[in-house]
């Protein structure tokens, strides 16, 4: 069941999300020093030789030039992430449809989800995912800001203050089996940062 009740996960436009981004859009979705904060923390995060899981991806990654192994993308537009310059594969899935990831379990070493937590209506499935195909000691890094595509947020969160929205992705990573080890805000000027880094083990905060 997890965080979200059946109306929290209501969008305004209940249609096929695939349908809503078959038309490519080559923009950034924040502005310059979020889009920097952000590559600051990954490259925190970051190993030279990590492999990297970007969900949620497009054209632009915001990784920081450290050598991957492998970085894998994954979003609803096939010609966004085939333009995406860092990645070495990726796939297309709907995961209000299907949760299950198509990487095994331990498969990488960090996932990203940039600009994209609020779409997600299944978010306890999805983080238990992100939570299986993460290496051990590996990190998953989930970043927004107030920017949305209203009709396609879930209603949970487009009713959500940022300190609630906060809470609700703390709540996601407490669903998926993770703890919250590292809160990054800056509030701004411009948009406003929240990035919240999650790895193993529990913080006594229950699930
Ligand atoms: C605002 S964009 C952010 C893209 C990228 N992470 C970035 O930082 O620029 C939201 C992304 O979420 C993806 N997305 C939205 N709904 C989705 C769904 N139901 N399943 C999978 N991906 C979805 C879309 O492909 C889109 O690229």
């Amino acid at each position: 069941m997890g965080p979200l009740s059946d109306d929290d996960r209501r969008k305004v436009d209940p249609t096929d999300d695939r349908r809503f981004y078959d038309t490519p859009r080559y923009v950034t979705h924040a502005d310059e020093a979020f889009r920097d904060r952000l590559t600051r923390l990954y490259d925190d995060v970051f190993e030279p030789g990590d492999r990297v899981f970007d969900a949620m991806g497009s054209w632009v990654s915001h990784f920081p030039d450290t050598t991957l192994e492998r970085a894998i993308g994954h979003g609803l537009n096939e010609a966004e992430l085939r333009s995406n310059e860092r990645y070495d594969e990726w796939f297309v899935q709907d995961l209000n449809r299907e949760q299950t990831l198509p990487l095994a379990d331990d498969a990488v070493d960090v996932v990203c989800c940039a600009l994209s937590v609020q779409y997600l209506q299944y978010p306890a499935a999805v983080f238990s995912e992100f939570d299986r195909v993460r290496d051990d000691d590996g990190a998953v890094v989930v970043s927004f800001s107030d920017r949305m595509f209203p009709t396609k947020a879930i209603g949970a969160w487009r009713e959500a203050s940022m300190e609630e929205r906060v809470d609700l992705v703390t709540a996601y990573f407490h669903a998926g089996g993770m703890t919250v080890a590292d809160r990054r805000v800056e509030r701004g000027p411009g948009d406003p940062f929240y990035a919240l880094v999650g790895r193993a083990g529990s913080d006594g905060s229950g699930r």
